[in-house]
């Protein structure tokens, strides 16, 4: 679909993104976790084509972005309490909680399901939007399904640049992965996707949380649930990294490291996530990571699991998942 003979322009104009979506049509949005592509949540004709530019399976539901707890409660059921405790806590924040749905919604926001994806982002310029519009923004990371999700509008232009008109700056994502998805069975809180709110600092609000189990091949029930995603374009090996060096010893091999350099392999194929071991930083900077390695004159990307607490447990997510990557 190539709708536009332009590039999209980066910009700051508040007021071109929200006549466009006024409109019907699509807007790439700063958050706080990923870039998104936004459009109405109440109107059909304007979601379709965020399916359509983003060739996104339309089995795959969208979250649904709200400036509030009152106006997510406009279109859902009465909260199970531990939903609100953790709204009331982590939002505006990269926390989307899964909630049972009123037909304000449309079926092709939430794929048919019953329930519905909602968040309240933390970036000053998507809660103004938000706050602006008469209606909820549906949005799904402003990537190519599959690929690795953006975190500058410059990812998004990249990509998506020649099938949307306009892409708000709102800078780089101070958090860098998508939002932590946290469901309820019986009011009791499941956790969907690993994101950018640890289990850890759910637990310490509702208690001890389950994780949702996904079988292989099952729709996603989900969450960015599927096996192979946020991909890049180039195979990605996940392990030790010596036996992975060794196993690859004839390719060129690109490294994504965690705190320091490989001395085994050419600085300039290698970047390092956070030289003071932060988890918090390598999140920040984990897909843009991958973007620089997946364009580097490599054959192969290697990286090792980091510290599998906090916010590693997401980055550790988003490694296997970019590693199981059913080759193009
Ligand atoms: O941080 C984020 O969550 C970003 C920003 C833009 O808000 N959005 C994002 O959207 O990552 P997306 O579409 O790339 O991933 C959303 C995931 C999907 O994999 C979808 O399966 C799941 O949320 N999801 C949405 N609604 C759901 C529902 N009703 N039940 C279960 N899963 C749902
Ligand atoms: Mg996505």
């Amino acid at each position: 679909m190539n709708k536009y003979n332009t590039i999209a322009p980066i910009g700051t104009d508040m007021g071109h993104a929200q006549q466009l979506l006024a409109s019907g049509g699509v807007v790439a949005m700063p958050t706080e976790t990923v870039y998104g592509l936004a459009s109405n949540a109440y109107d059909p004709q304007a979601v379709s084509q965020v399916f359509a530019i983003k060739q996104r399976p339309s089995f795959d539901p969208l979250i649904v972005h709200v400036d509030s707890v009152t106006h997510a409660q406009a279109f859902t059921a009465p909260w199970p309490e531990a939903a609100l405790e953790l709204a009331q806590r982590f939002w505006p924040g990269p926390l989307t909680l899964v909630l049972q749905k009123k037909s304000l919604i449309p079926d092709i926001v939430t794929s048919g399901l019953c329930s519905v994806g909602v968040r309240t982002p933390q970036h000053p310029l998507a809660l103004s939007l938000l706050q602006q519009l008469p209606f909820p923004l549906a949005a799904p990371s402003a990537n190519p399904f599959g690929y690795i999700s953006p975190t500058t509008p410059q990812h998004v232009q990249q990509q998506l640049g020649r099938h949307i008109p306009y892409i708000l700056d709102g800078g780089a994502c101070a958090v860098g992965l998508e939002s932590t998805i946290v469901g309820f069975a019986q009011g009791q809180p499941v956790v969907h996707r690993l994101g950018g709110i640890s289990l850890e600092a759910i637990e310490a609000v509702v208690g001890p949380v389950s994780m949702a189990v996904q079988s292989p091949g099952a729709l996603p029930t989900a969450p960015g649930g599927l096996s192979s995603h946020y991909a890049p374009t180039k195979s990605l090996q996940l392990g030790d990294l010596d036996r992975l060096l060794m196993q690859y010893a004839t390719q060129q091999v690109g490294v994504l490291a965690f705190d320091r350099l490989c001395p085994q392999v050419d600085a300039e194929h290698q970047v390092v996530l956070s030289p003071s071991g932060s988890l918090v930083e390598a999140a920040q900077r984990l897909f843009a990571a991958l973007r620089t390695l997946d364009a580097l004159p490599i054959d192969i990307i290697l990286a090792t699991p980091v510290p599998d607490t906090g916010l590693g447990r997401a980055i550790n997510d988003r490694l296997g998942r970019a590693s199981s990557r059913i080759s193009k």
